[in-house]
C-alpha cells in the first residue's frame, strides 16, 4: 500500500488544500494530512481548531488520516516509516519556498522524496492568508474554503 504525508499548517484549511489531497490520493493509497507548526508565522487558529476544521472537511475520505505533529516533520515520518512527503505548487514563489524546504527535509532524513503536484487553476489564488484577510474585514469566504469550515468558524 502506498503512502504519503501531507503537512501543512491550515490556517485554515482551504479549498487549495483539499485540490491537493484529491489529487493525491490518485497517486497513494492513503495519505496522512498532518497539521505541523512553522515556528516562523503566527496563527489565527490553534493547533486543536486547525485539527479539527480539516477533520470535518475530510470526512468523507476514509483513507485519509488526519494528524497533529509538534516537532520536526522528518522525525514524525522516521517513526511512523512514511517516506514520501506530498506538497502543493500555485506558482513560481511556492516553487521558491517548496524547494529549499525539500532540501532542508532532504538533509533531516535522506531517505525520503518530495512529490510536487499543482494547484487546478481556479485554485492558484486560494491561500489561507487570503482567507484569513477577508476573514478579517468580515467579507465572504464562502467560495475559498469547505462548507464545514464557513459553519464552524462563524462563531
Ligand atoms: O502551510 P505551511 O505553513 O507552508 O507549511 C509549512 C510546514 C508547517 C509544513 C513546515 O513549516 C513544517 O514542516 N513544519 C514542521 C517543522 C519542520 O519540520 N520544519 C522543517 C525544517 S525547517
Amino acid at each position: 500500500m502506498s503512502l504519503a504525508i501531507y503537512p501543512g499548517s491550515f490556517d485554515p484549511v482551504t479549498n487549495g488544500h483539499i485540490d491537493i489531497i484529491k489529487q493525491a490520493l490518485k497517486v497513494f493509497d492513503k495519505l496522512v494530512v498532518a497539521v505541523c507548526d512553522n515556528k516562523n508565522k503566527e496563527y489565527m487558529f490553534s493547533k486543536e481548531k486547525r485539527y479539527d476544521l480539516l477533520k470535518c472537511s475530510l470526512s468523507e475520505f476514509n483513507n485519509v488520516d488526519v494528524v497533529q505533529v509538534d516537532g520536526l516533520l522528518t522525525e514524525y515520518m522516521k517513526v511512523n516509516e512514511i517516506n514520501i512527503i506530498v506538497k502543493g505548487l500555485r506558482n513560481i514563489a511556492d516553487f521558491e519556498y517548496e524547494n529549499n524546504m525539500m532540501q532542508v527535509n532532504k538533509i533531516l532524513f535522506k531517505n525520503i522524496e518530495t512529490v510536487f503536484l499543482i494547484s487546478k487553476p481556479y485554485n492558484q489564488c486560494v491561500s489561507s492568508s487570503a482567507v484569513k484577510q477577508i476573514l478579517k474585514f468580515n467579507g465572504n469566504i464562502s467560495d475559498f474554503v469547505p462548507n464545514c469550515v464557513l459553519e464552524k468558524i462563524k462563531d
